[in-house]
């Protein structure tokens, strides 16, 4: 049983994993589309188009991962715990500074949190990676 819990968890961080690239993707895509050239800026729309679904596909799957991840608690130590609810707590600031963008008063100022949340994620995301096995 435990085996099977193993393989799933390590196959949902894997969607989380590529859910978290594509989506802090955008910042990149959006920087070639200011270059103005007709593909990058389809290629940004088309990010755009898929960020909100895959941002969510991130969260949902981040926390099946985690929870799953307690089957074998005593294994790991506690760093790749830590390190990995702050990964995902910043995923979760991220996508709540969006709907808070009226409260953020400015719509600059709102994008000013997405990205700081976006960038604390990958760092814990790579210090993750670097504890877990
Ligand atoms: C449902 C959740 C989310 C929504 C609705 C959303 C919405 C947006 C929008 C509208 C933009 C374009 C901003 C602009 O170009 O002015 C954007 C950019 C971006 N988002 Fe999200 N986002 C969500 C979740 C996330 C998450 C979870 C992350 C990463 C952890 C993330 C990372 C980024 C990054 C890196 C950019 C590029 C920012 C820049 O160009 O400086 N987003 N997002
Ligand atoms: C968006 C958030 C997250 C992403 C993208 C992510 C991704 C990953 C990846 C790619 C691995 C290495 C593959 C593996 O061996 O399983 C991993 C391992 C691990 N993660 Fe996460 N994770 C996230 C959130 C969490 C959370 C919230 C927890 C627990 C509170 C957690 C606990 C662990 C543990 C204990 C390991 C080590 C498992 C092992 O080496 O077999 N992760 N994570």
């Amino acid at each position: 049983m435990k085996i099977y819990i193993e393989k799933t968890y390590i196959m949902i961080s894997i969607i989380a994993i590529v859910a978290l690239i594509i989506v802090v993707a955008k910042f990149i895509t959006k920087r070639f589309s200011k270059k103005g050239s007709f593909f990058f800026k389809t290629i940004d729309t088309k990010f755009m188009k898929i960020h909100k679904p895959l941002a969510k596909i991130l969260i949902v799957s981040g926390t099946i991962h985690g929870i799953l991840t307690f089957s074998n608690f005593t294994q790991f130590g506690i760093r790749p715990y830590i390190m990995g609810t702050i990964c995902l707590l910043s995923c979760i600031a991220s996508m709540a500074s969006f709907y808070m963008k009226k409260r953020l008063k400015s719509i600059k100022k709102w994008v000013l949190y997405h990205r700081f949340f976006a960038v604390m994620s990958i760092v814990a995301f790579i210090s993750h990676i670097a504890f877990s096995r």
